[in-house]
């Protein structure tokens, strides 16, 4: 049985995915930061290492007790645990899959739309500030090249319910609990700028494949969708029997959700295509519906 080794548990991606692989007879441990957390996850089947992601010791003895890794623990951004979990795997043979998330794409477009559609092998020039994010991408791309299977796996707008212990994801709660405060669906400037999304099973099923298939070194990008934010404001007003949607100033999406979520997660674009997933790992992703999971 395959040893898999997962952060970011009690979250949403992490969870489900862990939810994944124990229906395929994977053991699943999980490194959780709250002990809180331990007895539930454990009567769940997950083994549980107490820690934190920026504690290497423990992450080198964690790895070393893997067969593979699984990192969402609040990964984009945060250079400091990728480098300890490369450190650690740096010859091992082992896998190592990453989640990034598809802001990458983003420009400062403050609700107004762009088509552009990205593939993984169309280079990116990310603003500054995502720059970071695609430079921890490649990093863990490159990783290859020192005996680790490396993986990236770029999210885009994740949606409906996880099947861990975290049932929400980011963006769509965020935006129905903003627009609740304000009484209407809410969308920044025109609202007419797009994401591409996909379900969190859908997901999950993708990151199994990734661990059975993929080669090492590769990127995929994960969509199976997409919709403009003002559709999914409208939606929102409809479900939750809210005003007619309207528009703030994208300041006010900054002021609330800060300039990361203010910027790209809610005013930018982020719309890629994902054949590279669907031709090389078969993955056949069976939600496309983001409307229905409001
Ligand atoms: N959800 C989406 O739509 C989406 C889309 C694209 C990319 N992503 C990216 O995917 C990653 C995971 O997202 P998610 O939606 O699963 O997030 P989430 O539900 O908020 O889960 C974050 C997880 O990370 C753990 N964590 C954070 N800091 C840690 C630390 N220092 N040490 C150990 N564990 C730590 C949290 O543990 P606690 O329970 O202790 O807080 C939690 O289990 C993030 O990098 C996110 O940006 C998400």
């Amino acid at each position: 049985m395959k040893k898999v080794l997962i952060t970011g548990i009690t979250g949403y991606i992490g969870g489900t995915v862990a939810k994944k692989l124990l229906d395929r007879n994977y053991e699943v441990t999980g490194l959780v930061r709250n002990e809180a957390h331990v007895q539930e996850l454990e009567s769940l089947g997950i083994k549980t290492i107490i820690g934190n992601i920026h504690n290497e010791d423990l992450i080198k003895t964690a790895v070393d007790n893997a067969d593979a890794v699984i990192h969402n623990a609040d990964s984009a951004d945060d250079a400091y645990a990728v480098d300890n979990f490369i450190k650690a795997l740096e010859g091992s043979h082992k896998t190592f899959i990453f989640t990034s998330g598809s802001a990458i794409f983003g420009g400062k477009e403050n609700g107004k739309r762009s088509d552009f559609v990205y593939k993984e092998d169309f280079p990116l020039t990310p603003r500054l500030e995502m720059a970071s994010r695609v430079l921890i991408n490649n990093y863990v791309l490159q990783s290859a090249q020192k005996d680790i299977r490396s993986i990236v796996i770029v999210p885009t707008m994740v949606y409906g319910e996880g099947l861990g212990l975290k049932k929400d994801s980011i963006q769509i709660p965020a935006l129905i609990n903003y627009s609740k405060e304000k009484g209407a669906g809410i969308y920044f400037g025109e609202g007419e700028n797009v994401w591409s999304n996909l379900h969190i099973e859908d997901l999950a099923d993708l990151y199994v494949l990734a661990l059975e298939k993929a080669k090492g070194g590769s990127i995929y990008y994960a969509e199976n969708g997409a919709s403009s934010l003002r559709n999914i404001a409208e939606v929102i007003s409809k479900k939750y029997n809210l005003e007619p949607a309207r528009s703030l100033n994208v300041q006010d999406a900054v002021d609330h959700f800060g300039p990361a979520g203010g910027y790209f997660g809610f005013a930018s674009n982020s719309i890629c295509s994902t054949d590279k997933a669907r031709t090389e790992l078969q993955w056949k992703p069976i939600y496309n519906s983001i409307e229905n999971f409001i």
